[in-house]
């Protein structure tokens, strides 16, 4: 069985969490897009470990991680994320393999990401990881894969800079090259876990362009960056929080508003109890109230199956909690997510209030469990959704999670 999971908002919903979680019942874990742009927290025995271009099955020391077609590799940032690693005594030794159809991010990449970015009348706000320029030397077919570390006439045409760079490399990542789509058709009756990174608000198409990243983070990108078509894949997970945060620019109708006393108290209380930090950046996160239009529109635009609701703990305290159910646009009322970002700058973010549950929940191990008013909000979120959620997540270690359905089947 192939599942996928992916991020249905603008990123850092917990997908690593997740993913280290279903791991344990899988059988080898695929990171389908994104690079070291990504940062997946897992927290289990005790120590927390920040992920960036591994995939988040790791941990377990009998799993095979594959980085995927679809991904754009820093090999400086990858071996350094494996020496982390292993100084944390996870051995990786013959357990990690890399596409040899990914594409390799060159130092000169991040130096142009960051300088381009800085330039820009409208910046992004990019992780300054040279993911943008990669996939566009990708889109240009002049980019470097890692089946291309053999082939020398491409070579000679690089730089000499990115030449010796890229050679002082290819030992290491020939030696865990793969072909992708040969061993995981060989997998017979295996459980693949495919990981995304980023999120369906994030995708080069089914998010907020341009204020997105480059790659398909979006379920669509499991079939093209996991090697495997889609009709082999089973099952699509979206992780979603029980608010809404991103990182950098772009609208974010829901966000909470710096001018209003309430808001912007609100807005110091999630970020500190949710430790809406980035991973990569240190960023603080920009924080708001969940989106159930934009989060709908990631369902359907990604066949979402089953919602995995994270962070659910962090409102704990809160008397009400509201989400947000439609926009008014310049007049008119819609439920539909826009495309254009003046409409989604225009939007006004029309709230639905529920009550609070006043309770430490963090201790849960059932949806029963739950307070009857927890249970309510997440009721209403399936409804308008039209989708279950079958996951839920109530604190950041690998404990803090329970099913309520049967996920691998
Ligand atoms: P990812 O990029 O989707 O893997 O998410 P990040 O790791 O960037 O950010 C998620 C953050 O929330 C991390 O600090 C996690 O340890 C933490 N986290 C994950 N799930 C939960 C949860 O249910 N409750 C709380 N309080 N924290 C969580
Ligand atoms: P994970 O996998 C949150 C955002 C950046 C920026 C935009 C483009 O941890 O959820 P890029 O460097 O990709 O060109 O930046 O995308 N971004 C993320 N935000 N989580 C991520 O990954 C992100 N990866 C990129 O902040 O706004
Ligand atoms: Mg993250």
């Amino acid at each position: 069985m192939n599942l996928v999971v992916i991020g249905a908002q603008w990123g850092d919903e917990g997908k690593g969490k997740i993913v280290d979680y279903l791991a344990g019942e899988s059988d080898a874990v695929v990171r389908f897009s994104g690079g070291a742009n990504a940062g997946h927290t897992i927290v289990a025995g005790g120590e927390r470990f920040a992920l960036h271009l591994i995939p988040s099955g790791i941990l377990y020391k009998d799993k095979v991680v594959i980085l995927g077609s679809c991904m754009v590799i820093d090999p400086k940032a990858l071996f350094e994320e494996i020496a982390m690693l292993e100084s944390k005594g996870v051995s990786v030794s013959g357990r990690v393999f890399i596409s040899d159809r990914a594409h390799i991010v060159l130092p000169q990449y991040i130096k142009t990401d960051k300088e381009q970015d800085a330039k820009r009348k409208l910046p992004i706000g990019t992780t300054g990881r040279g993911i943008g320029i990669t996939f566009s030397k990708k889109s240009e077919r002049s980019g470097v894969r890692i089946a291309d570390l053999d082939w020398n006439e491409m070579l000679e045409e690089l730089t000499e800079e990115d030449r010796v760079f890229l050679l002082s490399y290819k030992n290491r990542l020939r030696d865990m090259a793969v072909n992708i789509t040969s061993y995981l058709s060989r997998k017979k009756n295996a459980r693949i876990l495919f990981e995304g990174a980023q999120g369906a608000l994030l995708d080069l198409d089914c998010g907020t362009y341009p204020y997105v990243s480059s790659g398909i983070s979006s379920a669509a990108g499991a079939s093209a960056g996991g090697g495997l078509g889609p009709r082999a894949l089973d099952k699509v997970l979206g992780v979603f929080k029980a608010y809404s945060t991103r990182v950098g620019a772009g609208p974010f109708p829901t966000e909470f508003k710096e001018n209003q006393e309430s808001e912007d108290s609100l807005c110091s209380y999630i970020r500190e109890t949710g430790r809406e930090y980035g991973v990569t950046t240190g960023r603080p996160r920009r924080c708001g109230y969940l989106d159930l239009v934009a989060l709908r529109h990631a369902c359907r635009a990604n066949s979402i199956d089953s919602l995995v609701m994270t962070h659910l703990d962090v409102y704990d305290e809160l008397p009400e909690i509201k989400a947000c159910v439609s926009y008014d646009i310049n007049g008119e009322t819609t439920e539909d997510f826009p495309a254009s970002i003046p409409a989604l700058n225009a939007a006004q973010a029309n709230l639905k209030t529920f009550p609070g549950w006043k309770k430490d929940i963090s201790g849960a191990s059932s949806f029963e469990n739950l307070p009857r008013e927890a249970k309510d909000y997440i009721k209403f979120i399936e409804e308008y959704c039209e989708t279950p959620v079958g996951v839920i997540s109530i604190g950041p270690d690998r404990k803090q999670t329970f099913l309520r359905e049967k996920i691998w089947s």
